[in-house]
């Protein structure tokens, strides 16, 4: 057991010191609360360095056996919890070095730290964790957007009164309106998979900032860790924490995107608004009012997302101004990641299970759709058709909007004489376009809503998720 001169068991320095550290230094430098989350890839991490120092002859081919052995024995005693952090371990690569030499003994347990610094450990090991996190998250991403092209799917031909600044625009399918808020998680999907290149550089090996003297192979040690390649700069590889900072980004947008869709479905649960139904067992009650039933997870992803984007600010903050190298700010940069995976990876089933079994009043969505004169917009259009500069066009339904919102009927209702009035232009066969099926089958550019429009960008999405489930290994 090694100890300190303060006899502290499982410190990792303390020969230049006169005495071990102040109590309250202690409890302040302490990481364990939180750097245990990262124990088995500190493992698997020693495993390969084990294998890098042996191959490099530091470790016979009897002493790497017995190390490999060793540290598998560890991992199982942390998994099962007969191996835990002391009160006087300082971080998790204190506590498992200790663990080590319980096992192996001080003689080979002593060997392992050659070579390495926990600088290159950690930045190496929060990566690893982070990659791992990212397929799960991946992988709940799309179930989610799985989730919302069933409902699409299920809802193909259903209207409902597009919007902009929260009125009534356009009609727009409601598939259209659904796949509107897939396409976001997509390109999150697209973001976890780009991060995913850029952490697949590993640090080990760059030491406590300027690289080993022993000629240890970080490739090896890379291909151990499923890493791609070394990282290019020791200095750069152990203080930059740029690949956490987007994670941190991309866990916030994702809660973003889902505040967004949340917002909506808030909405359409009021009464007023009546477009939802949310199924029992993802909506709940109040303690005092019976007849309530409240979209908590809908509310959850919103305040959520504050949390996540708290989590970005707070490490970007972290970051900004710190000399090279490593500074032992950077030990602060563990719980703002781990809070956001945790975060995101309950709330995301939770709001897939609410989407996958909301029921919408297709109905009234339907009766909705062309209310608010949505559909003056397809007036001027055809006016232009027929060969109306389109500021006269706009100017003429402008002007039939007038007409009807002052008499409180819909832009269809007036006879032909009183469109002739306002209009020479606007003769009966403007009614072709006065409906709502009529307007949303028109919009038939690139990304419109019109239906064969919308059945080709589901089979666009559907593909792209599959290809982006595989290059993220969550194809099952
Ligand atoms: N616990 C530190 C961190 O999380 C790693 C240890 C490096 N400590 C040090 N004194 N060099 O960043």
């Amino acid at each position: 057991m090694t100890t300190n001169r303060a006899g502290e068991a499982g410190a990792l320095w303390g020969g230049r010191f006169a005495g071990g550290p102040s109590p309250e230094l202690a409890r302040l430098s302490k990481s364990t609360d939180f750097d245990w989350e990262l124990a088995h890839y500190d493992i698997r991490g020693s495993k390969a360095h084990a294998k890098a120092l042996a191959q490099a002859g530091y470790l016979s081919d009897g002493e790497l056996t017995d190390m490999i052995a060793a540290l598998t024995e560890l991992d199982e005693r942390v998994a099962d919890g007969r191996f835990t952090a002391a009160e006087s371990d300082e971080d998790v690569h204190s506590a498992l070095e200790r663990g080590l030499i319980e096992v192996a003994g001080a003689e080979l347990g002593g060997k392992l730290r050659a070579g390495r610094s926990r600088n290159d450990q950690i930045s190496t090991l929060v990566r690893l964790y982070l990659r791992d996190h990212a397929q799960v998250i991946g992988a709940q991403l799309v179930q989610l957007i799985d989730a919302i092209v069933s409902q699409a799917e299920a809802n193909s031909a259903a209207p409902l009164p597009g919007r902009t600044h929260l009125q009534h625009a356009q009609p727009v399918l409601l598939s259209h309106h659904l796949l509107a808020h897939a396409w976001p998680l997509v390109r999150d999907l697209e973001r976890l998979r780009d991060w995913g290149a850029r952490a697949s550089a590993s640090p080990y090996g760059a030491g406590a900032l300027a690289g080993s003297t022993l000629g240890l192979d970080a490739a090896l040690v890379a291909a151990e860790l499923g890493l791609d390649r070394p990282s290019e700069n020791s200095m750069d590889a152990t203080a930059s924490r740029d690949v956490v900072a987007e994670f941190a980004f991309i866990t916030s947008m994702i809660g973003i995107n889902l505040s967004r869709f949340s917002e909506e479905i808030i909405l359409w649960n009021t009464r007023e608004f009546d477009y939802v139904t949310l199924d029992d067992a993802y909506s709940t009650g109040s303690s005092i009012m019976p007849q309530k039933k409240n979209p908590d997870i809908a509310e959850l992803a919103r305040g959520k997302s504050g949390r996540l984007i708290g989590n970005l600010t707070g490490l970007l903050s972290t970051l900004k101004g710190l000399p090279l190298s490593y500074n032992r700010d950077l030990q602060e940069d563990k719980e703002p990641v781990f809070d956001a995976v945790q975060t995101l990876e309950v709330l995301l089933p939770a709001f897939t299970g609410m989407i996958a079994t909301l029921r919408f009043n297709t109905e009234r969505m339907a009766y909705q759709a062309p209310q608010g004169f949505s559909l003056a917009t397809d007036v001027a259009e055809w006016l232009v058709k027929q060969g109306v500069a389109f500021r006269d066009a706009h100017e003429i339904s402008g002007e039939l909007v007038q007409h009807c919102e002052q008499r409180g009927i819909g832009l269809d209702e007036p006879d032909d004489e009183t469109l002739a009035s306002i209009s020479p232009h606007l003769t009966p066969d403007v009614r072709s376009v006065l409906t709502v099926a009529g307007s949303i089958a028109s919009r038939s550019g690139a990304g419109g809503t019109a239906p064969d429009r919308v059945a080709e960008q589901l089979t666009a999405l559907t593909t792209r998720v599959a290809e982006l489930s595989r290059a993220l290994g969550t194809a099952d």
